[in-house]
């Protein structure tokens, strides 16, 4: 068995206002806080124990998810006082940690949504024998996150977190927000203080002359940091795109959870998810969206790709496409809202006052 750190303590600024009054990895993604997909993957792949790294909203994490034992998991909770930084909130949990100097710990970004092979990530760690093992993903466009260049053995040669200049993209391989760490490796970063794994760590241990092994997988992966990514994310999971053995029901092109109300003749497509309690009235279309609890999405609305809040209002015959309405927000009827809209938590937006075409 291995034991892992989740990192869950981020801001999760890039979507707000989901996150206003949830931590991102506790917004519903196909029908169960995020992190349940996360926790049940690993939980999957033979991990017992897993550590939770909390900052940001953190009196959420416990409530819910109790001692794991519903999982099969036994999970603590390690809240920072101020946020450490990736790096500080890994070594922040390290006395909570069970493993031995040499032994393998894994640690997770607390937003991804991938089908790596976990096993497969600890296996290339122990047979390579380096410090620390990352996955690694390809993108098309790799400026928002890490990258990270391999040797033809895939060991790594540099780390460039977020990379600002032309010159710095020398490759499409990217840290994918899965490691392995030795234990003793954990136990080197400096305590007390703000420390970035990223911008930090990983350059240290090269500049060190430390093993640091890349393994790179062409699995489904997403960083679910944006809404955009997010909407797409808990989509996939619904249709089984992406794999998870937490979704509440049947993969398919929609996932209705057992107290919501859905009219007979409402269209529920590509994925679409409604929450417990949420009602689609008459003649309404869902497509690829998310609809949290107790929202509701009035008669003859178009709904595309878009996330409907907990107990947010979409008004009769309004169109929403890309759009992030927060909780408790009452859109009107007769509105339209275009790609990239985010409608803040407990706003209003009276009937018939936005649109984006003059055609009716
Ligand atoms: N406990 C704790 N404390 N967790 C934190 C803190 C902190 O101060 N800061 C960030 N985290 C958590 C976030 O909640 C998230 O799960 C994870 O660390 C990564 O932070 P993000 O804010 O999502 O970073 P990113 O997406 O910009 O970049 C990271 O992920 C990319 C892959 O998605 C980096 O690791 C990149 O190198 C990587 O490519
Ligand atoms: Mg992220």
């Amino acid at each position: 068995m291995t034991e892992a750190i989740l990192l869950v303590g981020g801001k999760g600024t890039r979507l707000r206002p989901l996150t206003v009054n949830t931590p991102k990895p506790m917004v519903p993604a196909a029908g169960v806080p995020f992190l349940t997909h996360q926790l049940a993957r690993a939980r999957a792949a033979g991990v017992d124990h897993i550590v939770l790294a909390t900052s940001y909203l953190a009196e959420v994490f416990e409530p819910y998810f109790g001692d794991g034992s519903r999982l099969g998991l036994h999970l603590e909770y390690v809240t920072e006082v101020q946020p450490l930084g990736t790096g500080g909130a890994i070594r922040n949990v390290a006395p909570r940690l069970r493993s031995g100097p040499d032994e393998p710990v894994l640690i997770f970004n607390g937003d991804i949504l991938t089908g790596l092979d976990i096993g497969a990530l600890v296996h290339e760690h122990e047979s390579t024998g380096a410090d620390v093992s990352l996955h690694l993903s390809r993108v098309e466009d790799p400026r928002a996150f890490g990258l990270v260049p391999t040797d033809g053995t895939g060991r790594v040669t540099a780390f460039l977190e977020k990379p600002q200049t032309p010159e710095e993209i020398v490759t499409d391989q990217i840290n994918a927000g899965a490691y392995v760490f030795r234990r003793s490796v954990i136990d080197t970063i400096p305590t007390g203080r703000p420390v970035s794994v990223e911008r930090e760590t990983f350059p240290g241990l090269l500049a060190d002359g430390a093993h640091l092994q890349g393994m790179v997988d062409s699995t489904y992966w997403l960083d679910l940091g944006t809404p955009q990514a997010f909407v797409r994310g808990s989509a996939d999971l619904v249709m089984g795109r992406a794999p998870s053995p937490a979704v509440p029901g049947r993969r398919g092109e929609r996932l209705v959870l057992p107290s919501a109300e859905v009219a007979a003749d409402a269209k529920l497509t590509a994925g679409t998810v409604i929450g417990e309690h949420a009602r689609v009235g008459e003649g309404a279309r869902v497509t690829g969206s998310a609809v949290l609890d107790g929202a509701v999405i009035e008669p003859g609305a178009v709904v595309t790709d878009s996330l409907i809040g907990r107990g947010a209002r979409v008004g009769a015959r309004t169109v929403l496409t890309g759009a992030v309405i927060g909780d408790g927000a009452q859109v009107g009827a007769d509105n339209e809202l275009r790609e990239g809209v985010r409608i803040w938590c407990d706003a209003t937006i009276p009937d018939a006052s936005i649109r984006f075409s003059s055609d009716q």
